[in-house]
């Protein structure tokens, strides 16, 4: 008997609750107060997960945010034959991977299609089989995604690769050798993808404009824990010297810079004050000297970041998205939900993405006044949005929306969920718990 896609995520992630057919229903106006625990990184847990499969030893991971994603890629990793062993604790959940036996068998497109970060399986599969077979990856409608420096890194390692009818057929049968590779542009992606297959590479590879997101670091830092050499760790420059042998290792997630910054945001916009466990400034990059320049107070202390509201509005400020250190295109549609309602006009440009606005519809359908011109939008503040009936099209429009009904006045409806719950661990409750009057609901 075939099981449904639930059947078989709650079978990878007995944490994951399916909830079809929910919408997330906003009462606006409410001041946000108290502590809101920042989860780990959905963005730095998913290559973490994949690092499993480049040891036959057990790879422990604490502090995993239990988001929709998450769940997709257990189920993907127990396909390939890992055995997935959850507990929870104070520290949130913990996943132990056991990869002693990894089968390249043909992965389902049902599971591949959900999420883009199944690319990533790529690179550790070929390097731990020599071969490897997956449907061209899904994920967000944000743009064209191409996975060409992904493809064309392999091959420089020595990989065969044909990609075509949707497949994307990979083979190294006398293994990878370290190789030069430089990007065209920063990949956050690629650089993983290489990163985790050149660990068992025979020589040295070195990366050149390699990304140096903060989730890059953290990576490298579990695969290093493993006993892998990796050098260059926050540059642009990485250099992996491959094919050491390789242990186990325990390593907890960062949080989640991207929860950070939106939070941060969500104190903001409902003149409250939020204590965001577990988070530090530094960790936003650019968005910090942004997000105070439009007047959120940011404060680092013992146990996270204080974020509020001082006074009065928010001020209009210029953004443009760039890769880490530089404004995260991830905060880009929050940050645009908080200025729709900041004092005078803000800009921003997206770099990263050309399909990244949207939710610009959507927050104009609840009062906001934003026009788009190609890469560039411009925000009008208005004095207050209106709840409406709002669809998220991706995870970070998901998120703005929260955000505008949160700051609106009256009812907001949001659908799409499934959005939401791929890259933020239960935010709705937590929210809750800190004044917001928000629930699920079918209505
Ligand atoms: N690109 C190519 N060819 C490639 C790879 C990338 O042209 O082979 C292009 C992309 O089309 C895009 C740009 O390069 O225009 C940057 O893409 P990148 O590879 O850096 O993005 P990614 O690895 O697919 C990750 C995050 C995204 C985040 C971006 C940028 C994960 C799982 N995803 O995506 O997160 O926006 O980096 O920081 O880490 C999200 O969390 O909502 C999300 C979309």
């Amino acid at each position: 008997m075939t099981q449904s896609p639930d059947a078989s995520l709650l079978t990878a992630s007995p944490w994951w609750r399916p909830d079809p057919g929910t919408s997330l229903v906003i009462q606006g106006g409410c001041r946000l107060t108290g502590a809101y625990p920042i989860s780990g990184a959905k963005n730095a847990v998913l290559p973490l997960m994949v690092s499993a499969l480049v040891t036959p030893h057990l790879v422990t991971l604490h502090n995993v945010p239990s988001s929709l994603d998450v769940a997709v890629l257990a189920n993907l990793l127990q396909r390939l034959g890992c055995v997935l062993n959850w507990s929870s604790g104070r520290g949130g959940l913990s996943l132990t991977v056991c990869a002693d036996h990894v089968h390249p068998a043909r992965i389902d497109r049902d599971l591949v299609v959900r999420m883009r970060a199944s690319v990533l399986l790529l690179g550790a599969v070929l390097a731990r089989c020599g071969e490897a077979c997956l449907p061209l990856p899904g994920g967000d409608a944000i743009g064209s995604r191409g996975i060409d420096f992904h493809i064309a890194g392999l091959r420089a390692m020595g990989a065969e690769i044909e990609a075509g009818g949707g497949m994307i057929q990979a083979r190294a049968p006398n293994g990878l050798h370290g190789a030069e590779i430089a990007f065209p542009h920063v990949s956050v992606g690629a650089t993983e993808n290489l990163m985790l297959a050149a660990v068992l590479a025979e020589g040295t590879t070195t990366i050149r404009n390699a990304a140096r997101e903060p989730e890059i670091a953290d990576l490298a830092q579990c695969l290093i824990a493993m006993g892998a050499a990796i050098e260059g760790l926050d540059t642009h420059v990485l250099t992996i010297h491959g094919n050491r042998p390789l242990t186990g290792a325990v390593h907890a997630v960062m949080p989640d810079r991207i929860e950070l910054g939106t939070m941060a945001c969500a104190a903001a916009v409902t003149g409250g004050e939020l204590l965001l466990e577990n988070g530090r400034r530094h960790l936003l990059g650019a968005a910090e000297t942004l997000l105070l320049k439009a007047g959120v107070a940011l404060e680092d202390v013992a146990d996270g970041v204080i974020a509020r509201r001082p006074s009065g509005r928010l001020n209009g400020i210029m953004v443009e998205t760039q890769p880490y250190p530089g404004f995260a295109t991830d905060l880009q549609a929050p940050v645009m939900a908080m200025l729709a309602v900041a004092r005078g006009r803000s800009v921003i440009t997206e770099t990263i993405f050309e399909q990244r606005f949207r939710h610009v519809e959507e927050l104009r359908k609840m009062g906001a006044d934003i026009t788009v011109d190609g890469r560039v939008a411009s925000i009008t503040g208005v004095d207050q949005l209106r709840g409406a009936r709002v669809t998220a099209t991706d995870v970070r429009a998901a998120a703005a929306l929260v955000l505008a009904g949160l700051a609106a006045e009256g009812e907001t409806v949001l659908d799409g969920l499934d959005h939401l719950d791929r890259g933020y661990d239960r935010m709705a409750e937590k929210l809750e718990a800190c004044g917001a009057h928000i629930v699920r609901s079918i209505v």
